[in-house]
C-alpha cells in the first residue's frame, strides 16, 4: 500500500487574500494537484476565514467529486463551521485546535481539559449523525494519556502532529525520540482500529524518515508545497512528491 498524500491548498487563498484579488485559484490547485497524484485534498476552513472562504470549500468540494478523491476539510469546533460541513459534505473531516492569534494551528486538541473534551465529543456526533458517510480524525500529539481519551470518541483517524517534529528536523537535530513516540501512538491506534495520519511542518525532506519508518498511512502537507511550487510549479511539486511515496509503500 502506498501511503496516501493529502495536498493541503490554503495558501494558495492565502495568496488570493492578501490582495483581494480572485486569482490564483484553489479550483486550479485542487484540479493541478489531483491531475498530478495528490490522493486527496485538504482545506481548513478557519473561524476569521483568512485563508479559505465558505465558497471555496463548495468549490472545491465540486472538483474533488469530479475526480472521486476525498476532500478533506480542517475546522475547529464552532457550531457556525459545523453547520457549514454538513452542508458541504466533506468524505473527511479533521477537527483542530483553532485560536485566533495563531499563525497555524499550533498543536494537537487538548482532549485532557475536561470542557474542551465535551465540545470535541459534541461535535464528533453531531457530524456523525448529520453526515451518514463522513470520516473524522483528531489533529492530536502522539501521547498516549491523549489516545486514550480519544479512542472514547466515534472516529475513524487520529492526524498526529508532525511540527515539532519537523522543526527538530530542519535543524539537524536528534529525531529518533519524536520517531519513537509516533511508532507507539501507531500501536495503540491500530489495536483500537483507528488509522493514524500525520501532518503540519513537513517539507519534501522531512516526510523521508516518516515514510521509511512505515508509520502513517496518510499525510497532509500544505505550506512547503505551494511555496516549492512557487518556483518549480505546483504539478511537478505534488508529482515529484508522490513518486517519492511511490518508492515507500507502507506493505
Ligand atoms: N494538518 C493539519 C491538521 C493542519 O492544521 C495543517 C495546517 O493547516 C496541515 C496538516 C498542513 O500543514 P502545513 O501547511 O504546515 O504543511
Amino acid at each position: 500500500m502506498i501511503p496516501r498524500l493529502g495536498v493541503n491548498i490554503d495558501h494558495v487563498a492565502t495568496l488570493r487574500q492578501a490582495r483581494g484579488e480572485v486569482y490564483p485559484s484553489v479550483v486550479d490547485a485542487a484540479q493541478v494537484s489531483l491531475l498530478n497524484g495528490a490522493d486527496q485534498i485538504t482545506i481548513h476552513l478557519r473561524e476569521d476565514r483568512r485563508h479559505i472562504q465558505d465558497t471555496d470549500v463548495e468549490a472545491v468540494r465540486l472538483v474533488t467529486k469530479r475526480f472521486g478523491k476525498p476532500l478533506n476539510l480542517e475546522m475547529g469546533v464552532n457550531s457556525e463551521i459545523v453547520e457549514i460541513a454538513i452542508a458541504s459534505t466533506p468524505d473527511w473531516i479533521c477537527l483542530v485546535p483553532e485560536k485566533r492569534q495563531e499563525k497555524t494551528t499550533e498543536g494537537g486538541l487538548d482532549l485532557l481539559e475536561n470542557q474542551n473534551f465535551k465540545k470535541v465529543e459534541e461535535a464528533v456526533k453531531k457530524l456523525k449523525s448529520s453526515l451518514k458517510d463522513v470520516k473524522i480524525s483528531l489533529f492530536l500529539e502522539a501521547n498516549i494519556e491523549t489516545l486514550l481519551k480519544a479512542k472514547e470518541l466515534e472516529i475513524d483517524a487520529v492526524e498526529i502532529h508532525t511540527g515539532e517534529y519537523a522543526k527538530v528536523f530542519a535543524n539537524g537535530d536528534e529525531i529518533s525520540k519524536f520517531l519513537s513516540q509516533f511508532s507507539k501512538a501507531k500501536d495503540f491506534l491500530s489495536s483500537h482500529k483507528i488509522s493514524c495520519h500525520a501532518g503540519h511542518g513537513l517539507t519534501n525532506e522531512s516526510v523521508i524518515p516518516l515514510l521509511e519508518s512505515k508509520i502513517f498511512e496518510e499525510y497532509n502537507i500544505g505550506h512547503w508545497i505551494i511555496c516549492h511550487a512557487l518556483f518549480n510549479g505546483l504539478g511537478s511539486t505534488v508529482k515529484n512528491l508522490k513518486t517519492t511515496f511511490e518508492s515507500q509503500p507502507i506493505k
